[in-house]
C-alpha cells in the first residue's frame, strides 16, 4: 500500500516526506551554528538540557553519546525551574525550537536567577527575547518546522556549545560517520523505495492498526523513547517504551494480561549491547512473543555512539510517518498538543 503515491498526496499535504528526506541536510547545517556571543563557561560540574518534547529529546541523545565519552554528568530536564542540584558551577542549556514553551523558559529563568551559566538554543519566540535582552548566548535556529522535525537543529550545536567548555562529546570523524551513515538511510527509507526494500514501510505495515511498545537497551534506550514519541506525535496512536534491563523486572508481567494482542513490539538492538543484553532480547522473545501482536526487530548502524543513535532515531521517524500515512493522518500537526497549549496561555 505505501508503494501507492497517491497516499503521500491525501494524508501529507505538510510534505513531511521532504522534511525527512532532507534531514541529513538539516544534520550538516546544524553542525555549524555556534552560540552568540560565544559561552564563557569552562568545564562545568554538571550540565542540564531543560526542554520539553522534541526539544528535550536532543538532550536524550546528547546523553545517549555522551555515555561513550563525556567525563561530566548530563541531566535531562522536563519540566518548570531547574532541579536543586543546579548551581552558579553548572551549564544550563535551554532548550526550545518554538521558543515559547513555558517550562522551558521558566528553566531559563531559574538559570539566571541562580546565576548558573545559559546558552539557549531556539529559532524565536520569549526564549529568544530572553537572551537577546540578558545577553545570554544563543543558537539561533531556523524557524518553520515542527519542533520534533527539526531534531538535527536541535542537536548538533550542543556538540559544539560543549566543545567551546572544553567538553568533548564526539571523537574526530565521527560526526562525519554519522552523516553518511544518515546518507545512506536517507536513500534507503524515502517514499519511492519500494516496500520489499524499505525498512521503515515494511516495520510501518507489520504495526498496522496494533499498539506499538518499542523497547532498547543501555545504548538504544533513548532511542526507544523518541520512536514512542514520533508515533504518537505523528501517527497520533497510543505507544509505549521502556528500556531492558530495567523493563524486566516489572513491565514484563504486564504482557500476560490480554492487552497484548493488540501490542506489536519493536526490539532495538545495538551491536554493543552486550551478551547478557541480547540473552535477555533472546528471553523477552521467547517469553512474552507468542501472546503478542507481532515482533519486529530494528539495529542501529555505524560504529560511534552518535551515529548508531542517530540512525536508529532516523529510522523511527520514517517509521512513524509511514504510519501516519497508513492510518491516514496528517503526521505534521499535532492540533491537540497545540489546543493545550493555546489553553495554558489563554486560561490564566
Ligand atoms: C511538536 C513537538 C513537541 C514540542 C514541545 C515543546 O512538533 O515536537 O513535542 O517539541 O511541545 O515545544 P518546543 O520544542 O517548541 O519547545
Amino acid at each position: 500500500m505505501l508503494d501507492d503515491a497517491s497516499m503521500y498526496e491525501r494524508a501529507d499535504v505538510h510534505h513531511v516526506r521532504d522534511v525527512l528526506a532532507s534531514f541529513p541536510a538539516q544534520c550538516r547545517a546544524a553542525a555549524e551554528l555556534r552560540a552568540t556571543p560565544a559561552p564563557a563557561v569552562r568545564r562545568p560540574r554538571l550540565i542540564v538540557v531543560a526542554g520539553m518534547g522534541g526539544s528535550a529529546s536532543s538532550g536524550d541523545l546528547l546523553l545517549g553519546c555522551a555515555a561513550e565519552h563525556l567525563d561530566v554528568p548530563v541531566l535531562v530536564h522536563r519540566g518548570y525551574g531547574l532541579p536543586t542540584v543546579a548551581g552558579d558551577r553548572d551549564l544550563v542549556i535551554a532548550s526550545s525550537y518554538s521558543g515559547d514553551t513555558a517550562e522551558s523558559l521558566s528553566a531559563a529563568e531559574a538559570a539566571l536567577s541562580r546565576g548558573c551559566p545559559l546558552v539557549v538554543v531556539t529559532s524565536s519566540g520569549r526564549l529568544a527575547a530572553l537572551a537577546r535582552e540578558r545577553g545570554v548566548p544563543r543558537v539561533t535556529l531556523p524557524a518553520g518546522l515542527m519542533p520534533r522535525m527539526a531534531l538535527g537543529y536541535l542537536f548538533f550545536p550542543l556538540l559544539g556549545i560543549l566543545k567551546s567548555a572544553d567538553l568533548h562529546v564526539v571523537k574526530g570523524g565521527e560526526v562525519e560517520e554519522a552523516f553518511s551513515v544518515i546518507d545512506g538511510l536517507a536513500a534507503e527509507l524515502g517514499p519511492a523505495r519500494p516496500a520489499a526494500a524499505n525498512e521503515a514501510k515494511r516495520l510501518a505495515q507489520a504495526i498496522g492498526q496494533f499498539l506499538p511498545v518499542v523497547y532498547g537497551g543501555p545504548v538504544t534506550g533513548v532511542a526507544a523513547y523518541r520512536w514512542k514519541t514520533d508515533f504518537e506525535e505523528n501517527a497520533k496512536t497510543f505507544a509505549a517504551a521502556g528500556v531492558l534491563p530495567e523493563m524486566n523486572h516489572n513491565e514484563i508481567e504486564g504482557w500476560s494480561g490480554r492487552l497484548a494482542r493488540e501490542l506489536y513490539l519493536v526490539l532495538l538492538r545495538d551491536r554493543d549491547e552486550g551478551a547478557e543484553i541480547a540473552r535477555r532480547f533472546g528471553l523477552l522473545r521467547e517469553l512474552v512473543g507468542p501472546g503478542a501482536a507481532g515482533i519486529a526487530e530494528a539495529s542501529t548502524r555505524g560504529g560511534s555512539c552518535l551515529a548508531r543513535l542517530l540512525s536508529l532515531t532516523y529510522l523511527g521517524q520514517w517509521t512513524s510517518y509511514y504510519l501516519a500515512i497508513l492510518r491516514g493522518v496528517d503526521p505534521w500537526s499535532v492540533p491537540v498538543l497545540d489546543a493545550l497549549k493555546g489553553r495554558m496561555r489563554s486560561d490564566r
